[in-house]
């Protein structure tokens, strides 16, 4: 972390889980357990169905209700999709683009994911852009080179100014859901060599002023090893952020470093 130069982002991610009374029951018990003038920026992105009702339930509290997806045209016969502008339009912030589970088993590519983050950036919304490797990948030494091909890919178009409207999150594909958590020493690595892709790019001020978070098994007990690291911003969370207690204790870790 680099409260310094940038925002600490505890995110959640909640996948297809929770309905909207289970989201109202979360809000309750979550509320009283939050720090009061917590040190980062909370964030839960939800199933957009349950938006408005997760508003609703978490007004009050400093969670920031966010979306998972969105498509990257403005409107039209797209059936079962959602608009920027209409997550825009409800007051939500942050979006999720190119989860790997959407460009896994919705064949989201480079180019669709460069889209979404244009049509986000329009819209006003802060997308948090997801990359990161798979087993085989890493195991063939390319990290490095895959992980500059997806950010640069993903931002194509983007600007110095509008990279500042932007949140990576490095999110290596065998870490999700796997319980097996990239080690901080290997997840620094490779937010640092994003946040140095950022810099050649771009500009030093730039590409300090971005946060870039790590997700993938990230739970109470490995999170303050994590948040502790130069270049890693907060955190992207599945499993843990369904969890009131698992996700404060997670924000708390977040207000040592
Ligand atoms: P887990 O924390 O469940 O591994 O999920 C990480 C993730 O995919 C967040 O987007």
């Amino acid at each position: 972390m680099n409260r310094k130069y940038r925002k600490t982002i505890i995110a959640g991610n909640w996948k297809m889980n929770k309905t909207a009374s289970e989201t109202a029951a979360f809000a309750d018990e979550i509320a009283p357990m939050l720090p009061k003038k917590p040190e980062c920026e909370i964030v839960i992105c939800l199933p957009a169905l349950n938006i408005a009702a997760a508003q609703k339930a978490m007004r009050g509290t400093k969670i920031r209700v966010g979306a998972e997806t969105m498509h990257e045209a403005a409107s039209g016969a797209f059936t079962g999709e959602i608009a920027a502008g209409m997550l825009a339009d409800m007051g939500v912030k942050y979006v999720i683009i190119g989860h790997s589970e959407r460009r896994q088993y919705y064949n989201e590519t480079d180019l669709s994911v460069n889209k979404k983050v244009r049509a986000a950036l329009d819209a006003g919304l802060v997308p948090i852009v997801c990359v990161g490797e798979s087993l085989e990948q890493r195991e063939l030494g390319v990290t490095t080179e895959l992980l500059d091909y997806q950010v640069s890919a993903a931002l194509s178009g983007v600007t110095a100014k509008e990279l500042r409207h932007v949140v990576i999150a490095y999110e290596p594909i065998w870490a999700i859901g796997t319980g097996k958590t990239a080690t901080a020493e290997q997840a620094q690595e490779v937010c640092a060599n994003i946040r140095a892709l950022l810099r050649r790019k771009n500009d030093a001020r730039t590409a300090r002023a971005v946060s870039i978070l790590y997700g993938g098994s990230m739970n109470a007990k490995n999170a303050a090893e994590l948040l502790a690291q130069p270049d890693i911003d907060g955190g992207l969370i599945g499993g843990a952020s369904l969890k009131p207690a698992d996700f404060t204790k997670i924000i708390e870790a977040a207000a040592q470093g």
